[in-house]
């Protein structure tokens, strides 16, 4: 058992806390927001994430897991640190490091003992250094402090599922005593555990979600050219996938990447680059590319219902992927009030995230939780999100709450077949729609 701090209970603290605790060790959350950790104390759950409530509620039952705003005692009682603050962008695109710094601060002025400190949050390149130079420069006592850098690669919506059972674990330091301690905690989480210099586990980070964000953007800018060619870019994508080369993953056309990572980290790649003296322009496309698939989707759907004004469209799905609450850089964050701006009134509807969307968009739209009360008067439909129950819809019954003719503009290319036959006008990402073909290509499988 060891006894682990997780500074900072955002997503990514609470995850990593939690899983923590789960095998077996003493954790403590913290967090300077004291109404979050009066929630997670009185047993509720600041973000939706699937199965996260249940190892919280057992963890702290069992006394493994706790939550406290009093950072100092937490970091006197822990031999271990994780600091996982967020890292927002900055006005220039690079990641901002003052809660960073605050932290390294903090346990400047708390060090009672060696401590191991390890850095989660998403950081630039040469932090992991800088951090614990800062504290060794102003630590009250000359105790020991082994920096290590282990980022994580959780997704949102699976990521319990994915921190039980980890591709990698990354660590990188230049302590041997802090390596052992940080792998033996992944023992029974990570398929493989992989050690690298600090500098080299920050930049995994950086060039792993950059790269995923390249294949998106990839397969829309693809998918623009299979439009004005008559090509298929699901097809593309299946034929692509079957090289092993390629994979099947991350190629999914549609309205572009969103969340708390892939437009953040692409951009604060960037800013590396550039701090170094280099360009870095096959990032700036992958970064144009998905904000331009956000203005294209509102061409579409502007021309399908030919022209916005006095229209309503029904926005299926609002945050910025299915199974999450979260609405951070999410595409329905730009579509609706552009299509406010083309006179359109919009009703949307998300399963979940209606009140951080409402934060975020107030009165730019009405919001539903059903979708048949979305659809009904609505021209068009939109999905943004390919939540299950959108999936699982009865489009024939949507349609028929609607005004006729009506569009319906898949974002996602995610309909099910029943779609097709519903009578709606269908505009998709990278394929234009023909229900021969289409009917054709699901009976072939
Ligand atoms: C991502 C990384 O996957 C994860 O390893 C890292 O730790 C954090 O960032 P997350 O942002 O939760 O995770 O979601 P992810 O499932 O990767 O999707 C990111 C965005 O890309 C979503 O908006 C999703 O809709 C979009 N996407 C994903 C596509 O548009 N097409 C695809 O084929 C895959």
């Amino acid at each position: 058992m060891k006894r682990i701090a997780v500074i900072g209970t955002g997503y990514v603290g609470l995850v990593t806390g939690t899983i923590f605790a789960h095998t077996g060790n003493r954790v403590v959350c913290c967090d300077v927001d004291a109404r979050k950790i009066d929630q997670l104390q009185a047993g509720h759950m600041p973000i939706f994430e699937p199965g996260l409530s249940d190892i919280v509620e057992t963890s702290v039952r069992e006394e493994r897991l706790s939550f406290s705003t009093d950072l100092t005692a937490a970091i006197q009682e822990a031999d271990i640190l994780y600091i996982a603050v967020g890292t927002p962008m900055s006005a220039k695109g690079d990641a901002d490091m003052t809660y960073i710094n605050r932290v390294a601060m903090t346990i400047a002025e708390a060090i009672n003992s060696p401590k191991i400190v390890v850095i989660k949050s998403t950081v630039p390149v040469g932090t992991g250094h800088r951090v614990g130079q800062l504290i060794r420069e102003h630590r009250a006592a000359p105790h020991e402090v082994a920096m290590v850098s282990n980022p994580e690669f959780l997704r949102e919506g699976t990521a319990v599922k994915d921190a039980l059972a980890m591709e990698r674990a990354v660590i990188g330091t230049s302590s041997e005593v802090a390596y052992k301690e940080i792998a033996s905690l992944h023992e029974t989480l990570a398929k493989t555990i992989m050690r690298t210099s600090i500098e080299s586990a920050e930049m995994i980070k950086y060039a792993s979600n950059a790269f995923l964000a390249t294949k998106i953007s990839f397969i829309n800018d693809i998918a623009s050219i299979c439009e004005a060619t008559g090509a298929d870019v699901s097809d593309i994508a299946r034929g692509m996938g079957l090289d092993p080369r390629i994979g099947h993953q991350f190629l999914k056309a549609g309205v572009g990447f969103g969340g708390s990572c892939f437009p953040k980290d692409t951009k604060a790649l960037m800013r590396i680059a550039e701090t170094n003296g280099m360009r870095f322009p096959l990032m700036n496309a992958v970064i144009e590319t998905n904000e331009r698939m956000r203005r294209s989707i509102v061409d579409k759907v502007n021309n399908a219902a030919n022209g916005l004004q006095g229209k309503t469209v029904a926005v299926f799905g609002l945050a910025f992927k299915p199974d999450t609450n979260d609405m951070r850089d999410a595409p329905a964050l730009d579509i609706i009030p552009a299509l406010r701006e083309h006179g359109a009134t919009v009703k949307a509807y998300d399963p979940i995230a209606i009140p951080e969307a409402r934060e975020v968009l107030g009165s730019r739209a009405s919001y539903h939780t059903s979708l048949y009360e979305a659809a009904k008067g609505a021209d068009v439909i939109l999905v943004l999100t390919e939540w299950k129950d959108i999936l699982q819809a009865d489009y024939h019954r949507l349609y028929a709450l609607m005004n006729h003719p009506a569009v319906l503009v898949d974002g996602r290319n995610c309909l099910p077949d029943m779609a097709y036959s519903a009578g709606f006008d269908i505009r998709q990402v990278g394929r234009n729609y023909e229900p021969h073909t289409l009917a054709k290509a699901a009976s072939s499988g």
